[in-house]
């Protein structure tokens, strides 16, 4: 800091940034501001001129950042240490029943305590502090790795850039939080009135305007947007005291919003599961009339400890279901009815409708799934349909409004050929599908080529669904191994496509080789194998041959796949022709990158299986975890009489106790550390 800057505006920067957090507080958390706009705005424009004279004394925890900052050229990713999970959906009183028992049964108990929060429909952020400061903010992304949004999350009003210090709470030096960022019906309407002003289009629906706002590269325009965030869950945190144990979900939200925190004030405590539902009908009822959308309730186990010992699926929590509310409906006439044919040959009839606003989304397609779909509902061209949209759910028609009828409907048939290669079709008994049988169809390559070289898999730059299908029609593709074999002077001959873009999309197929066996996995379009399953087989089978060989046994001991998964990878590799595609793959010159774990530095832990709890001093739990996976070990999430080791940190959870319970050797970090001993 420079020399000459007069103490005196030092103290005052730092007055002036107290005062405006505090206000900030008021107005925003607590809805209760002490003082009037204007003289907010004029400490505000006080403190913005002087950190405009004094570049210096401006900090990123300054309230002055609120307003944006200039455009970035893109969003860099972050990876978590402890991951976002996702949740299951439960429909009806059914479903959610069935969780409750699920749960006691699991727990031996005979009542369950939850915490219900209301299920905003936004954005999910992830806010990293450091000393009570706000440091980062990331999006969900795959769990793992989300996208930094850092100086957009800033600007958002509610969410604190200091923590509130006060002298009975400690703040964790390490807090990562989790919420929902969201667009409310008022600032919403507003934001597309003004947008129709400026001939812009405008935004579908609220959770579009937040996504859109949120992954702004601009945060000046992100300043602009109402956008809201309630809090309802931690991430990784360190040491908060003796005085706060988090022992519940309840505790947690209401240490959140004793530290600055806005908190739902819809959340409720439930004293077992007719509690519950109880309290859907209450928010069901309530839900037109709040001021954001909800699509639903969380339903949440409260003891952190039953949420240990319940553990989780692949990427939810067995310890919490979104309880959804009913779908938005609407009419409207269904004109057509086309075939769609998929990846795996199956022919999809779906819907053409006169367009319709259905809860805020214009709907002009819906599916109708397969042919007794459209038998069981009567459903012809020309009815008048009832339509629904369920969150993100691809839109159907739930029923024909027969009263509507005037004679000239015609009856659908299903083509007994494919519509795109004039093949055969057949169904399999017991099977609702209608497949195409050649499984060279055109239809069927283009969408598994598309899906090949989508992000995630292939990842090939340029190579999207207009080029794939000209590449498919002009027969310069046929299976993948094809795509490594491509010249740029067969590109060249594409619609749309200069000598330049040809180089680039040679250059990108060339840079797609080199990838992870994850990305590899998933890229084959196995049924059931999306990108967290393909991640979950590379920790069990560090190569293609392992996976080929696997039998079912070896399948299903991986955390996270069951029966169905299962089968669904064997009788993809039982296929010769899927074995010729990977073997073709492999032979283009595609280089598999080895992930770390795959490739043991030692093998000292090989067979020793970890679980962590509390806070290790001298590593995130991922390195820790790094370093097992390294030396051949394995770190699973719940302990069993199986598990060789817990490695207890600092504060540790009731996996402690548990650990005694099952005669698990627990080791603290030092003797962690002499066991792996590669530093
Ligand atoms: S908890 C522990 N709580 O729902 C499980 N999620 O399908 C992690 N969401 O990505 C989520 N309100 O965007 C949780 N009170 C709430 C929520 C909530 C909305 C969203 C969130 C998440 C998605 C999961």
């Amino acid at each position: 800091m420079s020399n000459q800057i007069d103490p005196n505006i030092i103290d005052r920067v730092s007055e002036l940034k107290k005062a405006l957090h505090y206000h900030n507080h008021r107005y925003y958390i607590l809805d209760d501001p002490e003082i009037s706009d204007a003289e907010y705005d004029r400490m505000m424009k006080e403190l913005m001129n002087i950190e405009s004279d004094w570049p210096d004394l401006s900090s990123p925890d300054s309230p002055t950042r609120r307003v944006g900052s200039p455009p970035v050229s893109g969003l860099e990713t972050i990876t978590r240490s402890v991951p976002m999970l996702s949740l299951d959906n439960g429909f009806d009183d059914g479903d959610i029943l069935e969780f409750d028992r699920r749960i006691k049964k699991n727990l031996d108990i005979k009542e369950v305590f939850y915490t219900v929060e209301p299920k905003l429909d936004g954005l999910a952020v992830d806010i990293a502090y450091e000393k009570g400061k706000m440091t980062t903010a990331s999006t969900r992304g795959d769990g793992i790795t989300g996208e930094l949004i850092t100086e957009n999350v800033r600007t958002i009003g509610s969410v604190p850039l200091v923590l509130l210090e006060k002298e009975d709470v400690k703040i964790p030096d390490i807090l990562e939080v989790r919420g929902e960022v969201f667009i409310g019906m008022e600032g919403f309407s507003r934001l597309n009135e003004k947008r129709l002003e400026k001939n812009l289009p405008p935004f579908a629906n609220p959770r579009n305007a937040a996504a859109g706002s949120l992954r702004q590269l601009d945060s000046r325009v992100t300043a602009k947007r109402p956008l809201e965030v309630y809090l309802y869950g931690t991430g990784r945190i360190s040491d908060t005291g003796p005085d706060v144990k988090l022992k519940s979900q309840k505790e947690t939200l209401l240490w959140l919003e004793s530290i600055g925190f806005r908190i739902n004030p819809l959340n409720r405590y439930c004293i077992g599961i007719v509690d519950v539902l109880e309290y859907y009908r209450e928010l069901n009822e309530k839900r037109p009339r709040l001021p954001y959308d909800i699509d639903g309730m969380v339903i949440k186990v409260d003891d952190v400890s039953f949420q240990e010992r319940l553990g989780m699926k692949s990427r939810s929590p067995k310890w919490a279901i979104a309880y959804k509310f009913a779908a938005v409906q609407e009419t409207t006439r269904l004109v057509d009815i086309e075939i769609q044919v998929g990846r795996t040959g199956a022919l999809t009839p779906v819907a053409h409708l006169e367009p319709v606003n259905v809860g805020g989304v214009m709907v002009s397609r819906a599916t109708l799934h397969n042919e007794d779909e459209i038998l069981r509902k009567d459903i012809r061209i020309g009815d008048v349909v009832l339509v629904q949209r369920a969150g993100d759910v691809i839109p159907e028609v739930v029923k024909v409004i027969e009263s509507k009828r005037d004679g000239k409907e015609k009856i659908f048939d299903m083509p007994d050929r494919c519509p795109i290669c004039n093949s055969e079709v057949y169904r399999v008994s017991g099977e609702a599908v209608t497949r195409c049988v050649n499984a060279a169809c055109p239809a069927q390559i283009k969408e598994s080529i598309r899906h090949f070289a989508s992000k995630g898999a292939f990842d090939i730059d340029g190579m999207g669904a207009k080029i794939v299908d000209q590449m498919v029609d002009k027969e310069l593709l046929n299976s993948y191994a094809d795509i490594f074999q491509l010249k740029q002077a067969d590109l060249e001959g594409l619609d749309r496509m200069g000598p330049k873009s040809a180089a680039n999309l040679i250059a990108a197929i060339e840079k797609s080789k080199t990838l992870s066996l994850a990305s590899f996995i998933y890229a084959l379009g196995i049924r059931h194998v999306g990108e967290n399953v393909a991640s979950l087989l590379t920790g069990h089978f560090t190569n293609m041959d392992m996976l080929f060989s696997a039998n079912r046994e070896e399948l299903e001991a991986v955390e996270g796949i069951g029966p169905e998964i299962a089968v669904s990878i064997l009788n993809f590799f039982r296929k010769e022709e899927n074995q010729k595609a990977v073997r073709d793959i492999e032979k283009s010159g595609v280089s598999v990158l080895a992930p770390d774990r795959s490739e043991p530095k030692t093998n000292k832990l090989e067979a020793k299986t970890f679980v962590l709890t509390g806070t290790l001093s001298s590593m995130t739990r991922s390195e820790a975890k790094k370093l097992i996976e390294q030396a051949g070990g394995k770190v699973t999430g719940s302990l069993s009489k199986k598990t060789s080791y817990l490695i207890a940190g600092k504060n540790p959870g009731s996996k402690l106790g548990k650990a005694e319970k099952l005669g698990v050797e627990i080791i603290d970090e030092q003797a962690f550390d002499s066991l792996v001993n590669i530093k």
